[in-house]
């Protein structure tokens, strides 16, 4: 088989768009400070308001302006932590329930209202991925400030109970967050059926630029702006608007709400072949995550004896893209906190890789995958064995 290029590693990030790409190339010209009121800035105002609209109808928001820009998915779930940090200081309500495999930019934001003296409790997961939602009752009280439950897992693509947490933050009092940063352009995201008070959005995981995001803000819920300065966006977040940031997430937000249903009947398909094809190759192969409820593009597979970074290594060798697991952190390799929740072994846990599909996935990209992968896995368990 002829070497190839094989991107799977979607979760990290995305491509542009052609046509986002094309739509952005042409609003370069968008140069005006949509705060001006002349001519220029009132016709950038109003494209950014569009673009405002676009990203409201991908998570089905009615009213447009519960859509606050930010600069990416960490900005937007550090802004409903540091809103929590205000209020908890002043009211009654101090406490905070997550789960044990939010992203960092949860997980450590959850940490430091820790640090400050607020009871936070991270909920554990099944060996699926998914919290238990008579957990979450109980843990939750007229006590409890807010609670945040990420709608799908990055690393292992599972998919939250999220309107059944919701409910639960609600009839106890406390405000309600989700990190659908992963959904978005996936499966379908929708606050009328979720009803978070906050669901927080990335865009350079849809396919658009970098460096923007937003924050669905329910209205009348609490914000206090994590930057301070102008008026923008109703005084939420200042500084004068990334006009080609969020033009282009409008355009990809257009475009994730179109393809939807194609795109995820398609790289599901890729997914079931990609995973069926390994496993048959590699039996001792485990497949982590929910088998139904989850991401149709995410597939975390551990294969015994083998050691994810290795895969990494010898994979990136022959073309292909994929994540692990672990993270580099403080000069060693952990392993993932996601995989671990899960009941994993530390063992298991390092031999594990994230193949994400996406946009430009093919069926020739999983052949290529199934071919190469397995005699790779092969090599470095007879090596671990030698060892
Ligand atoms: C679940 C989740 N939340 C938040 C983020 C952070 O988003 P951003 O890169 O836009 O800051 C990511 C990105 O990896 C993510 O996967």
């Amino acid at each position: 088989m002829d070497r190839r290029f094989v991107y799977m590693d979607y979760n990290a990030t995305t491509p542009l768009h052609p046509e986002v790409k094309a739509r952005m190339i042409e609003d370069l010209e968008v140069y005006a400070n949509a705060s001006s009121l002349h001519e220029s800035g009132r016709a950038a105002h109003a494209r950014v308001e569009e673009a405002r609209a676009s990203v409201a109808r991908l998570i089905h928001a009615r009213d447009p302006s519960s859509i606050i820009f930010t600069s990416g998915g960490s900005e937007s779930n550090n802004t409903v932590f540091a809103t929590m940090f205000h209020l908890g200081r002043k009211g009654p309500r101090r406490g905070i329930v997550t789960t044990a495999i939010e992203h960092p930019c949860v997980l450590n934001a959850a940490k430091w209202l820790e640090e400050e003296g607020f009871p936070v409790r991270f909920l554990g997961v099944d060996s699926k991925g998914r919290i238990d939602l008579e957990e979450l009752r109980s843990s939750v009280g007229p006590e409890t400030l807010l609670v945040s439950v990420m709608a799908a897992n990055n690393e292992i693509g599972t998919i939250q109970e999220v309107a059944a947490a919701s409910g639960i933050a609600k009839a106890a009092g406390a405000f309600f967050h989700t990190d659908a940063t992963q959904c978005a352009g996936k499966i379908p995201v929708d606050v009328e059926a979720w009803n978070p008070d906050y669901l927080t959005l990335s865009c350079h995981k849809i396919y658009g630029p970098k460096g923007i995001g937003a924050l669905y803000v329910r209205k009348g819920a609490p914000v206090v702006p994590l930057i301070r300065g102008g008026h923008q966006e109703h005084g939420h977040r200042a500084g004068t608007y990334n006009n080609l940031g969020i033009l282009g997430f409008g355009a990809a937000a257009d475009l994730a709400l179109r393809e939807l249903p194609e795109y995820s009947g398609r790289v599901r398909r890729l997914r079931e072949r990609l995973r069926d094809g390994l496993t048959r190759k590699l039996p001792y192969a485990h497949v982590n995550g929910h088998e139904t409820e989850v991401l149709p593009n995410t597939l975390n597979v551990s294969f015994p004896g083998a050691e994810g970074e290795s895969i990494l290594l010898y994979l990136d060798l022959e073309g292909i893209q994929v994540s692990t697991g672990s993270a580099c952190a403080s000069g060693s390799l952990e392993p993932s906190h996601v995989l671990l929740a899960t009941g994993l072994g530390p063992e298991l846990a390092h031999g594990s890789i994230r193949m994400s599909l996406g946009r430009d996935s093919t069926e020739a990209d999983v052949e290529y995958v199934v071919e190469k992968l397995p005699p790779i896995i092969e090599r470095l368990r007879r090596m671990s064995t030698v060892a």
